[in-house]
């Protein structure tokens, strides 16, 4: 840590020059770059040192901050080999911190979407959280782990291990928490999260990122000429709050059939009453059952030519197609704007309100037992 501070102090005057002669040369001058990223890393949140670090091979060039454990840049060579970030973020750790509530890139949770009346009981406690989406709780509320500094535990060329100790009762819920996340690079240009949690007490845990992604590059204005496929052959109904009814709806015949890949935006303002409620896609895809860790999504943008495959251990995929992102939200990274759906996400996950719906696959996690999820961002160009 103590190093990294040093070494951005000692380069940051003479790498803004640098990163000027990288653009003027159309050079990417990664390492210049990454140096002045991070002097605008270099925060105290919570009394708390929090820093950018890298994750780089042949394939992949991602910066991450321990603020919320989240991704803060991931740029991919598009099919002309320009580097291309493919997620919104900002351009400093205090802009994240401001703008905490879009989750942009981070680990949210406790609980990874939304519980119903933001409450749930469990072995006869009734436990009541924060109602920060109308009368329910969404990501963890807004004292969630995403809005919390990580410790890196490990830190690689290819590899970095974070860790966070969430508090018996912190935005209420049982249980001190050990949670960590591993995010690792492959030469195949996969981007691997692998999650790890334990508790003291019996609780419920569901860990996912929240990127948002534009494989046409951050900050260019639509993803509905994204092609998207998903091995779902249903969604979770959900009500006027987006909280699950219980139901499944068959996608077959609907705007959410993506078992063959479809445009985002072809369907997207069809009539349908699950999409009224969404203001377009937020819903949860249940996936097709596989055998552990499979692909269940494929992503292409065919400006750039990136795509982007999913794979996951989670029965769930929420697809959001950031309808709720507006024109005058605040600007992302070198000032842009991130207007309406010009972003998605895809969040691998257990299914929205689980801990109040009995018929779903269980969140809960006991003293002794170890909650685990694998997912892997891999990128391609075509
Ligand atoms: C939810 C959306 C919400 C968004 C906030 C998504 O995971 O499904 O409803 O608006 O997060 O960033």
């Amino acid at each position: 840590m103590k190093r990294n501070v040093f070494m951005a102090l000692l380069a940051t005057a003479s790498l803004t020059l640098a990163c000027q002669q990288g653009a003027n040369t159309g050079e990417t001058g990664d390492a210049a770059m990454d140096s002045t990223e991070q002097a605008a890393f270099n925060a105290v949140i919570d009394g708390k040192d929090v820093q950018l670090y890298t994750l780089q091979n042949d394939k992949l060039h991602i910066t991450l901050t321990n603020y919320g454990a989240r991704l803060v840049s991931l740029r991919v060579k598009d099919k002309d080999g320009k580097d291309t970030d493919v997620i919104l973020g900002y351009d400093t750790a205090n802009e994240f911190k401001q703008n905490a509530i879009n989750y942009y890139g981070a680990i949210v949770g406790r609980y990874g979407n939304r519980i119903g009346n933001a409450t749930f009981t469990l072995s006869g406690t009734t436990y009541e959280l924060e109602k920060n989406d109308g009368e329910n709780s969404l990501h963890g509320g807004t004292n969630g782990v995403y809005n919390k500094v990580w410790t890196v535990e490990q830190s690689a060329d290819t590899a970095i291990t974070l860790a966070y100790t969430s508090p018996d009762g912190e935005a209420g819920y049982p249980g001190t928490v050990t949670m960590k996340v591993t995010y690792s690079i492959t030469d195949e240009g996969g981007l691997v999260m692998d999650y790890v949690g334990t508790t003291d007490k019996e609780t419920v845990l569901n860990l996912t990122n929240h990127a948002y992604f534009n494989l046409n590059g951050e900050g260019d204005a639509t993803i509905l000429d994204h092609e998207l496929q998903i091995d779902a052959d249903a969604i979770t109904e959900v009500d006027a709050n987006l909280i699950p009814t219980g139901k499944s709806l068959p996608v077959a015949g609907t705007a959410f059939d993506f078992s063959e890949a479809q445009t985002i935006g072809s369907r997207i303002d069809a009539e349908n009453a699950q999409l009224a409620v969404g203001k377009g896609y937020d819903h949860n895809f249940e996936l097709i059952k596989g055998d552990g860790f499979r692909k269940v999504a494929t992503v292409y943008a065919p400006k750039t030519g990136i795509e982007m495959q999913i794979l996951t251990t989670e029965p769930g995929l929420q697809f959001y197609s950031g309808n709720f992102m507006t024109d005058s939200d605040p600007k992302g990274k070198g000032g842009k704007a991130y207007p309406f759906r010009s972003a998605f996400c895809l969040e691998t996950q257990h299914f929205p309100d689980a801990p109040n719906q009995p018929s779903f696959a269980s969140t809960v996690l006991k003293p002794g037992d170890q909650y685990t999820s694998k997912t892997e961002y891999r990128f391609l160009v075509k």
